[in-house]
């Protein structure tokens, strides 16, 4: 898959790249990111990428013409793109089935604002997705567009080690429950020791396969409960889910 990005800040990208269990996919090309600055796209001799709003107010605005020429060098580059993507507080919330989504799909180009925002006609014309982080407004589009680099990136075949990400959070709609990791019991200061849960030492896997479900249930009803109603409607809880949340009074 190919991603393209189309951002004023370009080098805020490579550490992202070049590091942890995501750098293969990317570095491969499984994930394939392109660079593209947008200031090069400008069409004034002062390499102006923004402007004052028409009507007056705050900030500033990205232009037009710049992001309609870098847009079209794009497709001059790779064809039409599959998706293009602009981030801002204003649209969909991403979560773990968008991702997935990209996951599966040949790429996208990614619109990373700054300033006020970009201009509304580039928007109507190019845009497929308009994606936000959270109800928060961050100062540009490109932490989010790594987010979702990230998040699409470690999804790829040969980048988590075995089918670990079917385990994730999110993945089937409810919170992962805890972890732990040796030692069996540890030390803390004033002398107490801290075991690891019993039941994970049993080596029985049905017992371990059902205390995870349970406390991916019973941390989901508590922080999420929302995402209780939506695997409910979704038939994605079982009769011992239902049992065992009704045990909780939940
Ligand atoms: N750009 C500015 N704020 C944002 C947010 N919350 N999510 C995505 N892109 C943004």
């Amino acid at each position: 898959m190919r991603f393209d990005v189309v951002t004023l800040f370009p080098e805020l990208f490579a550490p992202h790249l070049t590091q942890g269990i995501t750098r293969r996919a990317f570095e491969s090309g499984q994930v394939d990111v392109r660079l593209w600055q947008l200031r090069d796209f400008a069409t004034d001799a002062y390499r102006r990428v923004d402007d004052r709003p028409y009507g007056g107010g705050p900030g500033m605005v990205m232009l037009a013409e710049p992001l309609e020429a870098a847009l079209a060098a794009v497709q001059a580059d790779r064809g039409a793109p599959p998706a293009v993507v602009h981030f801002t507080p204003a649209g969909r919330r991403l979560d773990q089935a968008l991702v997935q989504e990209f996951a599966a799909a040949p790429g996208a180009v990614l619109l990373c604002g700054r300033y006020e925002g970009i201009d509304q006609r580039v928007i109507d014309r190019h845009v497929t997705h308009e994606i936000s982080l959270g109800d928060y407004v961050l100062s540009g589009g490109e932490l989010a567009a790594l987010v979702l680099l990230d998040a699409v990136a470690r999804l790829q075949e040969g980048v988590l080690t075995a089918p670990s990400h079917e385990q994730d959070s999110f993945s089937d709609g409810l919170i992962e429950g805890p972890h732990y990791s040796r030692p069996e019991r540890l030390a803390v200061p004033g002398g107490a020791e801290l075991p690891v849960p019993e039941v994970l030492m049993s080596g029985h896997h049905g017992h371990i396969a059902r205390w995870r479900r349970e406390c991916s249930l019973a941390v989901t009803a508590r922080r999420r409960p929302d995402l209780i109603v939506a695997a409910r409607a979704a038939g994605r809880l079982s009769k011992d889910d239902e049992r065992y949340l009704s045990g909780l009074g939940l």
